[in-house]
């Protein structure tokens, strides 16, 4: 049976291979695509001229990347080259002939590439020197043109005696391309700069090369595998599918070879290296149908490299599927309809952004970019059956991918349960996608107790640190087990005073929060009419925090009344409990409660139970990310009480849960009558009386300890700063699982207790929510950081959560790819707050502990000369919060210092004035 299967993936990669000829020299995607070489004689000289040769790649989606095209020709006579600009020969050749002036190139059949950037300002001319790169037409015109100049000898000196160069060659790098006989065809005609002049070319020709993946390589170098969220299998990429002639140099990803120094230096001849894989390919692209929504649907595209000696820059995606004409939004790569045939409109280019994911890194934790896709259904032509959801042909760089065989995409039915483990590739994707995220928290484990910062930034070093470590040491178990015994009890010491000194630093901060100093809770009670015996309320609960939202279960409200009010009837929400009616004989209350508990309705109520702003299972979203939705209302008739404006006596007491504790109220207060619009917004009408109950935040009250944590590292030393130990307390330490544990894929593991109490994934910090910042890179005029956000809590899906971060450079944020953002300001002079959240659809979702519990962004800032540096941990946020709650910090001795910087001694310092004030706090503590 698996010999079957295997031999008929063989077979029909070898048919794939056969019908490529076919479309040799041709692109059904891309009909007209092809590069243009064009020599214009810009004079004659006294024994040749000298030419400007323009290479325009007018392909639509292949370009030439690095390390760069090569172009060769044959000269008709004994032509030589004298001089080149901007572009050099290989081979300089024999020209001992040449006495005086030797020739740059005396070859016959020179061979020419392009000369890096930064060569001095003399060598240079327009698009040129930038190391044979060339964009495609689709992607960058402007940069998708390359030039140099070159002056001829010992040629023809007019237009009549001059014979032109012969079998072009074209290597970009790799084989592929065809060049045609040169052609004379008009003379270009330039544009002078100021564009007032135009001058001639004395003479033109062209030479016209198209590519042909046939030649380019016998296989193919890339395939597609699929999955979709209605079926548990994944369809993997075809067996060899691009020929397993390399099976037996490649790499095992977790053998100790691919960490092995070296192995990534590219060879001259780009024969790739590749990751064990049972397709054998460079590059797989996956297409994963991911959700559908009503009118929607989305597609999960990740593209991996398996190659560990290429680094791909300015690849390329063509993707061809019928409802790409209705591409609603691509999240993380830019979009580029591709329109070959007027009449259809069904093929797309993506790309990476530019200084985020243009760079599809060599095989290994980072070498893989991914992206979603929202596309809009059709109402016509949509189905999940037969592979509609599934692409007709993906093109990765230029070159056709192996698609897997139709009778293999993922059908409609789910299959047995059984066949959910069968598809152990999707695990590996999931790895893949996770790898980076989990490395600060293993890497934690295995080293927190060497030091603050002992871990070492990318898995491949880790890996050499261990192997090193044991060569050393006889037995290097158990050393490492000594070592987490002596020194956790230490830091567990150190880092619980930390969590003690934090909540202190925070509890005088109770109720006022500097970063959103007005924030608040305000409800209002609008008494729109007076009633028999007492009145009718329309309640506003206005949430004005810049970044804390209420999650849900949602909102809790209660108060207390003066009398004996009852509730006749609640419009938009209701009370949790009726208590004791039986005073009432005809007409039964609402709820006969003195302390009523009021929650929010759920979504799709009938209709007669609706009022404006409700129905929303009580979740608020805070005012900075969406002030419509940070309203709620619901409508309360209250019988038994005042029934007018000098009787009527107001609730007090009032409780807030948003959902859990933190909310203190303050008592209701008269203000002035609120004014409404009539809808028609021609008519004003005003409340009979208004007061309001204005409630604040305090995150001490909301929890005794902090609810998430922050780590750091940066590209400049190997060292991650984890999460503080017991950040969060350990209180939970006994019940949290480890993650890969059997525990943590139980079903109903993630089912949401009543009181939101967390079971969280086990590790040293023990907070829900770790944010990581990372600090990737560093350019002349910018520098880059990656935060993530992981999910260590088995029973919350975080819906809109926010993120805020202090910094002083968030004053020139550049560019946030993948979260929205917003910049707080706080006060009015300083401007160094900010605000991130998910893009809606995309990542405003951040999933329960496991592999899709994280969300990331990159963030790109400018740099202010005057204030940047990377010394004394500047590069590093001064507070985070997440959901509102601030989240603990490591302890700035522990940043991550230049390398060069004297660590020993800050932290022996940062030792003794911890263990100065962890005595005085026992003194506190026994005195209390
Ligand atoms: C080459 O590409 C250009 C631009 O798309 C097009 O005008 C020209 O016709 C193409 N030449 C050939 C021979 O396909
Ligand atoms: C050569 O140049 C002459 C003028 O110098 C011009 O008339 C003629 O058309 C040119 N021939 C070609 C093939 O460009
Ligand atoms: C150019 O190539 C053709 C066919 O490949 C060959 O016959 C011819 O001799 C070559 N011309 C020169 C000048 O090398
Ligand atoms: C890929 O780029 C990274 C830096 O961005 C570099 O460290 C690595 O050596 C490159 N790999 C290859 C194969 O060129
Ligand atoms: C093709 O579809 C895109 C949307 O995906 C649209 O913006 C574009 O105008 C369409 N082009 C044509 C020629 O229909
Ligand atoms: C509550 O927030 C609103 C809006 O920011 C502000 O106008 C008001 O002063 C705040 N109230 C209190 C008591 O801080």
């Amino acid at each position: 049976m698996i010999f079957n299967k295997y031999m008929c993936l063989v077979l029909s990669a070898v048919s794939f291979i056969l019908t490529i000829p076919h479309a040799a020299a041709y692109d059904p995607m891309d009909p007209n695509g092809n590069i243009t070489l064009k020599w214009d004689v810009k004079s004659w000289t006294s024994d040749g001229y000298v030419a400007v040769v323009t290479m325009n790649n007018f392909q639509m989606y292949r370009h030439i990347m690095s390390p760069g095209w090569t172009l060769g020709w044959v000269w008709a006579k004994k032509e030589v080259i004298w001089s080149m600009v901007g572009a050099q020969a290989v081979d300089q050749g024999d020209c001992t002939k040449f006495k005086g002036n030797i020739p740059h190139c005396c070859k016959k059949n020179p061979t020419v590439v392009d000369l890096l950037p930064g060569v001095p300002y003399n060598q240079q001319i327009a698009n040129c020197c930038k190391a044979g790169v060339v964009a495609s037409w689709g992607q960058d015109p402007s940069a998708a043109v390359s030039s140099f100049q070159l002056s001829v000898g010992r040629s023809g000196t007019s237009n009549k005696t001059v014979r032109l160069p012969k079998n072009f060659t074209l290597l970009g790098p790799g084989p592929g391309y065809t060049c045609s006989q040169a052609k004379i065809v008009r003379s270009t005609v330039f544009n002078s700069p100021d564009g007032r002049r135009k001058t001639q070319a004395l003479m033109t020709w062209n030479v016209i090369c198209t590519y042909s993946q046939l030649l380019a390589s016998r296989y193919p170098t890339c395939c597609v595998s699929m999955s979709s969220f209605y079926n548990p299998t994944i369809t993997p990429c075809p067996t060899c599918a691009c020929g397993c002639r390399d099976k037996k140099k490649c790499i095992v990803s977790d053998s100790k070879l691919s960490s092995v120094v070296g192995i990534h230096t590219a060879t001259k001849d780009n024969t790739p290296l590749l990751q064990c894989t049972q397709h054998m390919c460079p590059i797989r692209v996956h297409w994963h149908v991911k959700t559908n929504y009503k009118q929607y649907w989305r597609v999960k595209i990740t593209i991996t490299n398996f190659n560990y000696r290429l680094n791909y820059t300015q690849w390329t995606l063509v993707v061809e599927h019928p409802n790409l004409n209705h591409i609603t939004e691509v999240f993380s790569f830019v979009y580029k309809p591709l329109t070959p045939y007027q009449s259809k409109n069904d093929t797309g280019l993506f790309y990476g952004i530019k200084f985020y994911n243009d760079l599809l890194k060599e095989a290994g934790p980072e070498g893989n970019v991914q992206s979603e896709l929202i596309l809009e259904k059709n109402a016509n032509t949509f189905t999940f059956k037969e592979g509609w959801g599934f692409p007709r042909q993906v093109y990765f760089n230029g070159d056709e991918c192996m698609m897997p065989q139709p009778d293999e995409f993922p059908e409609t039915e789910t299959e047995t349960e059984s066949s959910r483990f069968a598809g152990g590739e999707f695990m590996t994707i999931e790895r893949e996608e996770e790898e980076e995220e989990r490395r600060p928290s293993c890497c934690q484990f295995s080293n927190t107790c060497k030091s603050a910062s002992c871990l070492l930034l990318s898995p491949r070093h880790r890996r050499r640190a261990e192997v090193m470590e044991f060569k050393n040491q006889a037995n290097p178990t158990h050393k490492v087990d000594l070592e987490v015994e002596t020194c956790c009890s230490w830091s567990w010491l150190k880092f619980t005073f930390l969590a003690v000194l934090c909540c202190m630093v925070l509890s005088p901060a109770a109720a006022y929060d500097p970063l959103d100093p007005t924030g608040n809770i305000t409800i209002k009670w609008d008494v729109m009419s007076w009633t028999p015996d007492g009145y009718v309320a329309a309640v506003t609960m206005n949430n004005f925090q810049m970044y804390r939202q209420i999650i849900s279960p949602g909102w809790t409200l209660g108060w207390s009344w003066q009398k004996k009010e009852v509730i006749w009837t609640m419009v938009g929400a209701q009370t949790t409990e009726q208590g004791d009616c039986s005073k009432f004989k005809a007409a039964i209350p609402h709820c006969c409660k003195k302390t009523p508990t009021v929650v929010d309705l759920l979504p799709g109520v009938p209709y007669n139970q609706q009022f404006t702003n409700c129905c929303k299972g009580g979740v608020l979203a805070s005012w900075g990310q969406d002030p419509t939705a940070s309203v709620s209302a619901f409508q309360v008739s209250v019988g038994q009480a005042g029934t007018s404006n000098k009787t009527v006596k107001l609730p007090k007491n009032f409780t807030l849960f948003g959902p859990g504790p933190g909310y203190t109220c303050g008592p209701a207060k008269v203000v002035p009558s609120t004014v409404f619009l009539t809808a028609d917004r021609r008519r004003k009408t005003q409340a009979l009386m208004t007061w309001n109950v204005t409630c604040t935040y305090s995150q001490f009250l909301a929890s005794k300890n902090p609810s998430c944590c922050v780590s750091f590292s940066s590209f400049y030393n190997e060292t991650i700063v984890p999460c503080p130990s017991c950040a969060c307390g350990c209180h939970n330490k006994k019940n949290c699982i480890k993650s890969d544990s059997k525990l943590a894929h139980k079903t109903g593991i993630n089912t949401p207790k009543k009181d939101n109490t967390p079971l969280l994934q086990c590790t040293h910090h023990m907070c829900p929510i770790r944010v990581h910042w990372h600090v990737k890179l560093n350019y002349k005029a910018y520098w880059r950081v990656k935060i993530s956000i992981t999910n260590f809590n088995y029973r919350m899906n975080y819906t809109e959560w926010t993120l805020v971060a202090q910094h002083p450079n968030l004053n020139n944020v550049t560019q946030v790819f993948s979260f929205g953002y917003k910049p707080l300001l706080p006060y009015e002079s300083i401007n160094d707050t900010g605000m991130f959240y998910g893009m809606k659809f995309y990542n405003d979702l951040l999933m329960e502990a496991g592999p899709s519990g994280n969300v990331q962004s990159e963030v790109l800032l400018q740099k202010d000369q005057n204030t940047f540096t990377f010394k004394q941990g500047w590069a590093f946020p001064r507070r985070v919060y997440f959901n509102g709650d601030e989240c603990m910090l490591p302890p700035p001795d522990a940043y991550p210092a230049l390398p060069n910087s004297a660590h020993v001694n800050s932290i022996s310092i940062f030792k003794m004035a911890a263990s100065v004030l962890l005595i005085l706090f026992s003194i506190c503590f026994s005195l209390s």
